[in-house]
């Protein structure tokens, strides 16, 4: 028994370290150690024995049964180690390196570039980012915003009323934030909010959902000045040109008083739109000071506090911007579209490079 002991051992140790797979080494120990292996064969063989052969056998066997599974259990754990590197070698990805923008079909829709480069101008000028629920109640979207039940402003908005709730809206414009903002926060304020707003209409310019972004100052001395001063501002670095005059229009909305419309210069030559001074004039947003009610509505005295407000679609800041005709092809889901119109994942607006440099040139 001991030399067949010995010989076995020199065998399958020779077999264990020859095993180059986790697989070859399985193979090895079901050799060895299965119910038909040559260790089990062996331990058959104690039966036959007297019991003082047995037991110095027995011992001797169960060593070496020991022995040869420890073997066994090291040589695994560093054929995985091993196979597991390799594999992890062969798989691996090095996130460092510079994408290949022109090889990925994937494209960022003019909506969330146009949004961006939006927020990147407020930011710069120091607005915070606020944002309110697609689902909005009676109070935020109207009530508060000094548009009582039977006014007629509210006919100028279709509503999507929710089914179940009566009180529920999808909001009909970003203005709510305001009301949101000011409740929860005290002067002074700068907010923008952009986000989804939604009508019942639908034609070249107008889709049941669409997008807004309004903007909302309040501080103890904000002036109408000051409204107009953010406004050239922004257009000026949004459109990327220092040529922009801006015109309000005396204008109705319920929760601004004064209320206007800016419209800014610009012509259409050739079918060419471009912002400039001197030609004609095109609608931009509405804005206004914000009213008394309001303020007071939301525990503002407007004795000491006063401030402006102003909203419009991100969509038609879009179409104006990069030339896109028809409103309702923003939101077909279309490949084509995407790919003609899209930006390029890597051409993430930034005032130092110039918000729109390098999207025109790669689209
Ligand atoms: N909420 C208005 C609309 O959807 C736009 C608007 C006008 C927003 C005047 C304002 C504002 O904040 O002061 O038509």
């Amino acid at each position: 028994m001991e030399q067949e002991i010995l010989s076995l051992r020199q065998e399958l140790i020779a077999a264990i370290e020859g095993a180059d797979t986790v697989a070859a080494l399985e193979t090895v120990r079901v050799s060895a150690l299965g119910k038909n292996g040559r260790i089990t064969a062996l331990m058959k063989t104690l039966g036959a024995l007297t019991p003082q052969e047995r037991k110095t056998a027995g011992q001797a066997l169960n060593t070496f049964k020991t022995d040869i599974a420890a073997f066994l259990d090291e040589k695994k754990a560093t054929l995985e180690t091993r196979e597991l590197n390799a594999r992890l070698h062969a798989e691996s990805v090095d996130v460092t390196l510079p994408i290949r923008p022109q090889n990925t079909p994937g494209r960022i829709h003019p909506v969330t570039q146009v949004t961006e480069e939006m927020l990147t101008i407020f930011a710069q000028m120091g607005f915070d980012v606020a944002e309110g629920p697609d689902i909005e109640d009676d109070y935020h979207n109207f009530e508060a915003l000094n548009i009582p039940a039977s006014h007629p402003a509210r006919q100028m908005q279709a509503t999507f009323f929710l089914k179940d709730q009566p009180d529920k809206m999808l909001r009909t414009q970003t203005s709510g934030v305001q009301i949101r903002t000011m409740e929860n926060k005290k002067p002074p304020i700068k907010i923008v909010a952009p986000g989804r707003t939604y009508r019942r209409d639908y034609d070249m310019t107008h889709t049941p959902m669409f997008h807004q972004i309004e903007g909302l100052v309040i501080d103890k001395k904000t002036t109408l000045a000051h409204l107009k001063g953010t406004l050239i501002e922004f257009m000026k670095l949004f459109f990327e040109t220092n040529d922009v005059a801006l015109r309000f229009r005396p204008s109705y909305f319920p929760f601004t008083e004064p209320s206007f419309e800016a419209d800014v210069g610009c012509s259409r030559e050739n079918g060419e739109f471009k912002i400039k001074s001197g030609a004609g004039w095109c609608e931009l947003l509405g804005c206004g000071m914000v009213h008394p009610n309001v303020l007071r509505t939301c525990g503002l005295d407007p004795d000491e506090y006063q401030g402006f407000a102003f909203g419009c679609g991100i969509d038609r800041f879009a179409m104006l911007k990069y030339g896109i005709p028809d409103l309702r092809s923003f939101f077909d889901a279309d490949m084509r579209w995407i790919r003609h119109y899209g930006f390029l994942p890597t051409d993430v607006p930034t005032l130092i490079n110039g918000l729109s440099q390098t999207a025109g040139a790669k689209r």
